[in-house]
C-alpha cells in the first residue's frame, strides 16, 4: 500500500525548522510545529507572516494565501500534543547528538507506529540517528537548504535499513510541496550538495590564503561565470558542452596543483578563533559591521525569488 502524508509535524522552529513548516503548510498540509522555546515559537509565526508577505509582493503566492498558509499551522511546546497525530515529523534541532537522540526516544514514545521520521542533521549520518530510534526502516534523512521556503532542492538520503517504500513516498510527498528532492542512495558524509559546496570552498579559501586573489574578485569570478552557467547546466552537463576530452587534457596537469589540504585551511581556522564567523558576529571575510542584517537578509531573499521565478519560466 502507497503510504500517505496527511498530516506532518516539524521539531525546532528555528532557522529550518520554521521554513520546513512554511513549505508543508504552503502545500495544503496541517502541520504542527513544536519548540521547547515558545519564543522561538512566537518569532516563527512572525517569520512566517513576513515571507508570505514577500511572496506575495513578489507573485509567488496569491494575494489571499497568507490567512490560508497560516491557519494550516498550530504550534505547540509539548512534544505529545505536537507530534501524537502526524504521519511525518521532520526534525531540526540542533546538531546535537545527545539533544537529537532525546527527541527521537520522545517521538517514539508519543508517535504512531507507522509515522515517518525525517532528520534534516547536516551531517550526522542516517543510519546513526536511525538507531536511535525502535523504526530504523521508517527513517530518513530529508537535507533541506537554507532559506528552506525557497531554495527548490531537498536530499533525500537512505540509511542501510529505510523501506524502498518510504523513500519513494518521500519523494513523491516532496514533489508535491513543490520541492525538487534528489534521492541520495547511500550514507555519505555530506551527503553530496555538502561535498561540492566544501569541495568549492577549500579551493575559493585556498586561493585567497595564497594571495592569488581578493575574497572578493574570487567571489566575482564565480558570480559572474560559474555560477551563471551552473544555474541552467550542473558540473556533469557543463562539462559534455566543454568537451570531455578537453577536460581530461586539464584535469591531467591541474589536478595535482589543486589545494587538497584533508584538514581545514589556516585561514578559515584563525579567523574563526578569533572570534570573525560570518555575518552572525559581524565580520568574517568580509566586514558586515555597517550594514543592516535584516536589510541584507530581506535583499537576498528577493534576489533568490528573481532567480526562481526565472528559472521556473525558463
Ligand atoms: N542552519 C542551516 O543553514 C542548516 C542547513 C541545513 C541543515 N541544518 C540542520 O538543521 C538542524 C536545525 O538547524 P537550525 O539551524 O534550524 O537550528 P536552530 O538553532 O536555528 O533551531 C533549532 C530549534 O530547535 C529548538 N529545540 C532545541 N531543543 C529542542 C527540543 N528538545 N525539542 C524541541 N525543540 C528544540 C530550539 O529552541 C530552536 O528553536 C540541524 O541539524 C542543522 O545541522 C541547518
Amino acid at each position: 500500500m502507497t503510504m500517505r502524508f496527511s498530516t506532518a509535524a516539524v521539531i525546532g522552529s528555528g532557522i529550518m525548522g520554521h521554513g520546513i513548516a512554511l513549505v508543508c503548510a504552503r502545500g495544503g498540509v496541517p502541520v504542527t510545529l513544536v519548540d521547547i522555546s515558545k519564543d522561538a515559537l512566537r518569532a516563527a509565526e512572525q517569520k512566517f507572516r513576513a515571507s508570505m508577505m514577500q511572496l506575495v509582493a513578489s507573485g509567488m503566492a496569491p494575494a489571499d494565501s497568507p490567512e490560508r498558509v497560516l491557519a494550516a499551522v498550530r504550534y505547540s511546546s509539548d512534544m505529545e500534543e505536537g507530534v501524537k497525530d502526524a504521519d511525518i515529523v521532520f526534525e531540526a534541532v540542533p546538531e546535537k547528538l545527545a539533544l537529537k537522540e532525546s527527541v527521537y526516544g520522545q517521538l517514539d514514545a508519543f508517535c504512531k507506529p507507522e509515522t515517518v521520521f525525517a532528520s534534516n542533521t547536516s551531517g550526522i549520518p542516517i543510519n546513526t540517528l536511525a538507531a536511535l530510534t525502535k523504526r530504523p526502516e521508517n527513517f530518513a534523512g530529508t537535507h533541506f537548504f537554507m532559506p528552506a521556503h525557497l531554495i527548490p532542492l531537498v536530499e533525500v538520503i537512505q540509511g542501510d535499513k529505510t523501506a524502498t517504500g518510504v523513500i519513494d513516498a518521500l519523494m513523491s510527498f516532496l514533489t508535491k510541496l513543490g520541492k525538487s528532492p534528489v534521492h541520495v542512495r547511500v550514507d555519505i558524509p555530506g551527503f553530496i550538495a555538502n561535498r561540492l559546496q566544501h569541495a568549492l570552498a577549500r579551493e575559493a579559501m585556498s586561493l585567497v590564503e595564497k594571495g592569488v586573489a581578493s575574497a572578493e574578485d574570487v567571489d566575482m569570478v564565480v558570480k559572474t561565470s560559474l555560477a551563471v552557467r551552473l544555474l541552467f547546466t550542473g558540473p556533469i552537463e557543463q562539462r559534455d558542452f566543454n568537451g570531455l576530452d578537453t577536460h581530461l587534457s586539464i584535469a591531467e596537469y591541474l589536478y595535482p596543483d589543486l589545494e587538497n589540504s584533508t584538514v581545514p585551511l589556516l585561514i578559515l581556522t584563525e579567523k574563526v578563533r578569533a572570534g570573525n564567523c560570518g555575518i552572525k558576529s559581524g565580520k568574517g571575510f568580509f566586514d558586515w559591521t555597517q550594514e543592516d542584517l535584516a536589510g541584507v537578509a530581506a535583499r537576498k531573499n528577493s534576489q533568490l525569488i528573481q532567480v526562481l521565478t526565472l528559472l521556473k519560466n525558463a
